[in-house]
């Protein structure tokens, strides 16, 4: 491996807005994890850095769900993704969040940088609005029907069926996510970041310096600067993210991929004093580990970032993972279709070690991949029990047995042909993974591991040292010549074993320490300069007692997870299904049609809104009813400010008996909607039905 000064490892910081499962791990984490163990066991200076991304539409949804507070949301989430991370063995130099005042800071810092170069275009637009809510629609507030393909439940930057990106405006049937109103058009102020300014240097950089990147990248890469870049507002309508520094800002905050990726710098920060020299050295080798779905922030828009700002390094390589989907289906929070990463660390205590290296054998490192329980199992039980864990098992027992429980002596009198070949196998295999991890091919590098622990097993299957111990001489000894050949096949296979305990270190880490533990060697082997070599392990070294590495996973286990796939997904139908039934009170007792005609119902506009002292509840509203001005109290005051009601249009009962409250009489009703939480909603007639009109 060439050798910088130093290397700077990301990971995507994980939303803050659900536990860690899966796909998460298998999409980056795991990857970064083992190209920055394999980094450090080659005595690299590297610093790894993460984190919760805690701002952004998804996190407030989140919280709308559950009726708490984003913060009370990003809290929860942010613990369980640190001790799922950490538990799993994914080895952070720091996992922050970029709720940190630090990242705060350098965001604004960031954000005033390009602003003060006079490099984003302040513009106004027409954007949906929720008046119900009283929020802008940015993204994912908004569904509709696909115009490409009629999906009815495409977002208004994405249809996740066709796979199309879009505009709200695109959208045929707009409709709030927030509320399912129908949202109207507002005018608001954004900054803009004119991306196809840097279309030449991405074009340069990416397409022609990085033709190396894997394919699934550069592809991506090219499609979009093929298809031309465009201006990018970096700035939302919101009261939950980073401020945005400038006086007439008041409700704008910056866009979650302006601030998420400045995160890594943040932390960076966070980590070290020496942050500099990890981000503005020319020296440092950036890695940015992903999922497919954040090609385009990581290639295109961040480094355009970067570029603009000045004195930051760009990416060396943005190796990007596809999705991992499971049992056929693609993961989904919502639907709880997921194995989610606290709840394997309870079901497998201390098998960390087996799901990263079922995830990392069944990466999704070319295509989507499908991870199965049975395909779990069989890969517990026929590769790591079967092959890695019989061999060093195997080995140790032996040595006890048959060596004393020492690394026995080599005699090169009863080599053969095959120990030579055992013995150069070492370095051709730790030749062949480092330079497969060096590509970030690790699920080639993990099967060449393997076919070396395969080779072992081979090689003492053929020597069979459990039946040359049967030769013994006339005092009932081992015969001298069986001893040598006995010692020689076991000093092969100890040394194997101290090989294989290096190589499966960056994707086993757990295992491969238990290994070295085994060999009372921890502390001076676990360097990648050891492995490959076939003198590992000192002659008459006494070795411990073998530790059990893999345990059998039985049907009944894989049974209790596929049905707690299914019932946790049935669950969260009903939960669903539960939530919007909940919502309906029960309908009042029939009444005649005669009934309904005694009442009159008018149109009308609120023309005055004032509060009513001593009557916290109470508004009193002037309402203009086209032959008449009514004077109506309502007990709406908790709900909405006299000004912002003003020019509200209305539905009146307007043959309602006359009642004094507080010294006034109100003359009538005005129709509300409440929903399930008690929030109020105007039954408005809309803009173009004039006044004292009857509705019937
Ligand atoms: N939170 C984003 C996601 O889960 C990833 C952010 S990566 C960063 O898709 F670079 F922006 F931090
Ligand atoms: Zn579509």
């Amino acid at each position: 491996m060439s050798d910088p000064s130093r290397y700077l490892v990301t990971a995507a910081l994980p939303y803050a807005n659900g536990p860690l499962h899966i796909g998460h791990l298998a999409g980056c984490y795991l990857p970064a994890d083992i190209f920055v163990r394999y980094l450090r066991v080659n005595r690299k200076d590297v610093k790894f850095v993460g984190g919760s991304d805690e701002h952004g539409v998804p996190i407030t949804i989140r919280a709308m769900q559950e009726g708490k507070t984003p913060q009370e949301v990003v809290d929860h989430y942010h613990a369980i993704l640190k001790s799922s991370l950490e538990n799993m063995g994914i080895s952070y130099d720091i996992y922050s969040r970029t709720s940190q005042p630090i990242h705060h800071k350098t965001s604004q810092e960031f954000f005033l940088n390009l602003y003060n170069k006079g490099l984003f275009e302040e513009k106004e637009s027409a954007q949906y609005y929720d008046e119900k809510v009283g929020v802008f629609l940015a993204d994912r507030y908004i569904t509709g029907t696909c115009p490409i393909c009629g999906n009815p439940n495409a977002y208004g930057d994405q249809c996740e069926k066709c796979g199309s990106s879009l505009s709200p405006d695109q959208l045929i049937n707009p409709h709030s996510t927030l509320s399912d109103a129908v949202p109207v058009k507002k005018i608001t102020k954004h900054w803009y970041f004119p991306l196809q300014q840097y279309e030449p240097f991405l074009k340069e950089w990416i397409l022609e310096g990085h033709k190396e990147w894997k394919n699934n990248v550069y592809g991506q890469c090219k499609s979009w600067l093929d298809n031309g870049l465009q201006s990018r507002a970096m700035t939302r309508d919101s009261n939950w993210g980073i401020k945005v520094p400038l006086p007439d800002a008041e409700g704008k905050v910056l866009y979650v991929w302006f601030d998420a990726p400045i995160g890594y710098i943040s932390a960076t920060k966070e980590l070290t004093d020496d942050w500099e020299k990890y981000w503005c050295d020319p020296n440092t080798k950036l890695y940015h580990f992903i999922g497919k779905d954040n090609i385009v922030f990581h290639c295109i828009i961040f480094p355009a970032m970067l570029k603009a700002h000045g004195d930051f390094v760009l990416p060396t390589n943005v190796p990007a993972n596809e999705f991992l989907n499971i049992e056929g289906d693609k993961v989904s929070t919502s639907r709880n279709w997921a194995v989610w990463i606290d709840e394997y660390l309870k079901d497998f205590p201390g098998q960390q070690d087996v799901l990263r290296y079922v995830l990392c054998a069944n990466a999704p490192e070319t295509k989507d991949n499908d991870f199965t329980w049975k395909d779990f199992q069989d890969r517990n039980n026929s590769e790591l029990v079967a092959n890695l864990g019989n061999f060093v098992n195997r080995t140790f027992v032996l040595m006890h047995k048959l060596c004393g429980g020492k690394v026995p002596p080599l005699h090169g009198e009863v080599a053969t042909e095959e120990d030579q070949q055992m013995i150069n196998a070492f370095a051709e295999t730790k030749q062949k993974v480092g330079s497969l991890i060096e590509q970030f091919k690790f699920r080639e590098a993990l099967s060449e591991i393997m076919e070396l622990a395969r080779k072992g097993n081979k090689y003492m299957q053929d020597k069979e040292p459990w039946i040359l111990a049967r030769q013994l001489d006339a005092n009932g000894k081992v015969e001298e010549t069986a001893q040598k050949k006995i010692d020689m096949c076991i000093h092969v296979c100890l040394q194997l074993c101290a090989n294989l305990a290096i190589l499966i270190y960056p994707f086993m880490p757990d295992t491969s320490k238990k290994m070295l533990k085994m060999m009372k060697v921890v502390q001076r082997m676990l360097f990648w300069e050891n492995a490959g070599k076939a003198k590992l392990l000192s002659v008459g070294y006494s070795l411990r007692a073998p530790e059990l590495l893999f345990r059998k996973i039985e049907d009944s286990e894989i049974e209790a997870q596929l049905e707690k796939l299914k019932s946790g997904t049935a669950k969260a139908k009903e939960k669903k299904e539960a939530a919007s039934a909940t919502t309906y009170t029960p309908l009042k007792s029939e009444i005649t049609i005669d009934d309904f005609g005694k009442l009159d119902f008018r149109t009308g506009t609120i023309l005055t809104a004032e509060k009513v002292e001593k009557a916290d509840k109470l508004l009193k509203l002037e309402i203009d009813l086209g032959f008449e001005k009514r004077t109506i109290l309502s007990g709406i005051a908790q709900h909405f400010t006299p000004e912002e009601i003003i020019g509200q249009r209305v539905v009146v009962v307007a043959n309602l008996a006359p009642r004094k409250m507080r010294g006034i009489d109100s003359n009538g009703m005005i129709l509300m909607a409440e929903n399930h939480e008690g929030k109020l909603f105007f039954v408005s007639p809309g803009e173009v039905v004039g006044n004292g009109y009857t509705v019937r």
